[in-house]
């Protein structure tokens, strides 16, 4: 099935892309951009962006890597996001502005 008209990209192309990405690394963060990046053909009009998450997540190897599957939870529950302090951008902040 194409999923990008604009690049002429199949949900085989992104399947592909995905697991030539986690043979590579496997920890490395699935996104649309790097999987555009490896099949070398950038997004056009972005009309297919929507298909190609969902094709992304409906795929055989939709695996996250082990050390972000829980952010979504730890951020709930403490209401900060793990990935990114808030404490890190104030000190920058502050001492971009002495
Ligand atoms: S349909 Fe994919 S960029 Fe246009």
């Amino acid at each position: 099935m194409i999923v990008c008209h604009c690049r002429n990209i199949s949900d085989h192309d992104i399947h592909a892309a995905i697991d030539w990405m986690r043979a590579a690394d496997p920890e490395t963060l699935a996104t649309p951009g790097k999987v555009r990046r490896a099949l070398g053909k950038p997004a056009d009009c972005g009309g297919c962006t929507t298909l190609f998450l969902g094709t992304m997540r409906n795929g055989p190897n939709p695996e996250m890597p082990m050390h972000i599957r829980d952010l979504r939870e730890a951020t709930q529950e403490t209401g900060t996001c793990k990935a990114t302090a808030r404490s890190s951008n104030a000190s920058t902040v502050r001492s971009a502005a002495s």
